[in-house]
């Protein structure tokens, strides 16, 4: 079960996950997945994960990390995906109905007893940055882990190093108000600074920590023609919630955001810089 009560750890984000994040993330899965499945497949060629392994994936969201490593580790190995939304599990568990060897299970990372499961590997894809208390989060997953368990997860550096996360939101950036990129708090560049990460794994008790940078380009439209791709990059965005009651505002966003893809088109892709963290570490 779920908390609801307002004052538990986690509860703006668990209400989050599982409104307008899940509402967000669900029907975009494919796309999102083709996005950023080689930054999480990083992960995994550095969680040196084999046959009949146990594996956690933390944040496992709609579940395609999970899949991958259900793969990876075969019938004699086994996946728990674990994650606060509950949406987002649906999804997850119907795209698992053929396999025996993956469960989702709906719960807080950093507030339930993980400590019975005794996994070979944890990993995630861009999953752990939504804590109110790291260090408490990772040690409680480091828990999870046997003795020669290790950690393996991708996160993204600072929001200056990820152009192609804020394209939409400069776009309507004179339109609407929004909160600053980066912040100690949860969110996605959480982890942005590779000082920070060392320190939260540090205090959690997890050994030889690595943080490599892989940086590249993504395509923001994914193969996508232009008017799904400025439909998923507005539905990624937190334009929705900005502008949910005030359809000519709406309308109005949403023009600007084409415009913008139009000048922006390269013969059906816009390639814009990423950088993440491949963060590795021992228990
Ligand atoms: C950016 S999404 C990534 C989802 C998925 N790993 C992927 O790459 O598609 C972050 C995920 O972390 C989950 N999450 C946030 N806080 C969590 C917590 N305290 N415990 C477990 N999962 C959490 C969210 O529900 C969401 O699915």
């Amino acid at each position: 079960m779920m908390p609801d009560d307002r004052e538990t750890p986690n509860a703006a984000q668990i209400r989050y996950w599982n409104s307008r994040g899940g509402s967000s993330w669900v029907p975009a899965q494919s796309q999102t997945d083709a996005m950023l499945g080689p930054l999480g497949q990083a992960a995994l060629d550095a969680a040196s994960i084999e046959p009949g392994h146990q594996v956690l994936d933390v944040g496992c969201g709609c579940g395609d990390t999970s899949l991958t490593v259900a793969d990876m580790v075969g019938p004699s190995g086994g996946v728990v995906g674990l994650d606060v939304s509950r949406p987002m599990l649906d999804l997850a568990r119907t795209r698992a109905q053929a396999r025996d060897n993956v469960v989702f299970v709906q719960a807080d990372a950093q507030t339930t007893d993980l400590a019975a499961l005794q996994v070979d590997r944890i990993v995630s894809r861009f999953g752990v940055m939504f804590f109110e208390d790291p260090v408490a989060a990772f040690s409680n997953i480091r828990s999870a882990l046997n003795e020669s368990g290790r950690l393996s997860f991708v996160c993204w550096q600072p929001a200056s190093e990820n152009p192609w996360l804020g394209f939409t939101v400069r776009a309507v950036a004179d339109l609407l108000e929004f909160p600053p990129g980066d912040s100690a708090g949860p969110g996605p560049f959480s982890l942005g600074g590779q000082g920070r990460i060392r320190d939260v794994l540090g205090k959690a008790g997890f050994r030889k920590p690595s943080v490599t940078p892989l940086v590249g380009e993504l395509d923001i439209v994914g193969g996508a023609d232009l008017e799904d791709a400025v439909a998923y990059s507005v539905q990624m965005s937190p334009i929705p919630g900005m502008v949910s009651d005030d359809p000519a505002l709406a309308a109005t966003v949403t023009a600007r955001v084409t415009a913008a893809f139009e000048d922006a088109w390269n013969e059906g892709s816009i390639c814009l810089p990423y950088g993440c963290w491949v963060v590795t570490a021992q228990r």
